[in-house]
């Protein structure tokens, strides 16, 4: 079966979880990071070279206060705690986004289990905090314009690989597969341009429910395509 080599998931549907059972939102927060583990273990176990999850989005900041800093809470006490196995399980763990905006704790802890797990030689897990696709694109097209200015670089060399290059999930792999739980099918700002040619898959299980299941239908979903990267099925065909 194919697999995809980079899984990019949009974990959504926290909080309706959390009111089907009269909780508050962030007993939905909760109860989805066993999915978190959950995909990191199925990722590992599979070979999978790559996970990316959307925790955090630049639009999240306009939530309630109260949500807001229930979820920060949650991502250092999550983090604290998952850090130590991540790391014994060859994890190699990063953060994309825009990290200026978190608090300073989190910000310390989030450049500590960067800094300790940077060696290791497994799964590529990066996890999305206060990040947005737009955001991105634009510290890298500022990051080019600033070469550009200090006379180092001329616009008309600027190509795709280039821009690439200062994004935030430079050096990997495009995304092969996006998963969106909770039924909504929308990108909702997340990697505009490393999805351009990804597989979306979306399921309406909410996201504390999602399970072994539920990836192994992804994975399933994934392998039934027909990937043709804007040639003919003809095309492919021929050169298999
Ligand atoms: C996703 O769940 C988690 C974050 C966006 C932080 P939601 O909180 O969006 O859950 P729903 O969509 O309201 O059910
Ligand atoms: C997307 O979910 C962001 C994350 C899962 C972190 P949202 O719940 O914020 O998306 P919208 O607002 O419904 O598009
Ligand atoms: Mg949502």
């Amino acid at each position: 079966m194919t697999q995809p080599r980079h899984v990019a998931i949009v974990m959504d549907g926290n909080g309706r979880w959390a009111r089907q059972r009269l909780l508050p939102r962030a007993a939905g927060h909760k109860a989805g990071i066993g999915p978190v583990r959950l995909c990191i273990e199925q990722c590992a176990q599979r070979g999978i070279e790559a996970l990316t999850l959307f925790a955090f989005s630049s639009e999240n900041w306009a939530r309630p206060d109260e949500e807001v800093s229930s979820l920060m809470g949650l991502f250092l006490s999550a983090l604290e705690r998952e850090v130590a196995e991540l790391h014994s399980n060859q994890v190699r763990l990063r953060f994309i986004g825009d990290v200026s905006t978190l608090s300073a704790p989190l910000q310390a802890s989030m450049a500590g289990s960067q800094s300790l797990t940077a060696a290791n030689t497994g799964l590529h897990l990066q996890i999305a905090i206060s990040y947005g696709g737009r955001w991105d694109i634009v510290s890298a097209a500022r990051q080019l314009a600033a070469r550009c200015a200090a006379g180092q670089l001329q616009p008309q060399d600027i190509d795709e690989q280039m821009l690439s290059a200062g994004l935030q999930l430079a050096g990997l792999p495009d995304p092969d597969l996006f998963i969106r739980t909770g039924g909504e099918q929308r990108i909702s700002n997340f990697l505009l341009w490393n999805l351009a040619y990804s597989e979306l898959y979306f399921t309406d299980q909410l996201w504390p429910d999602f399970d072994v299941a539920g990836f192994e239908a992804a994975l399933a979903y994934f392998a039934s395509r027909s990937r043709r990267f804007g040639r003919t099925g003809e095309q492919l065909a021929r050169s298999s």
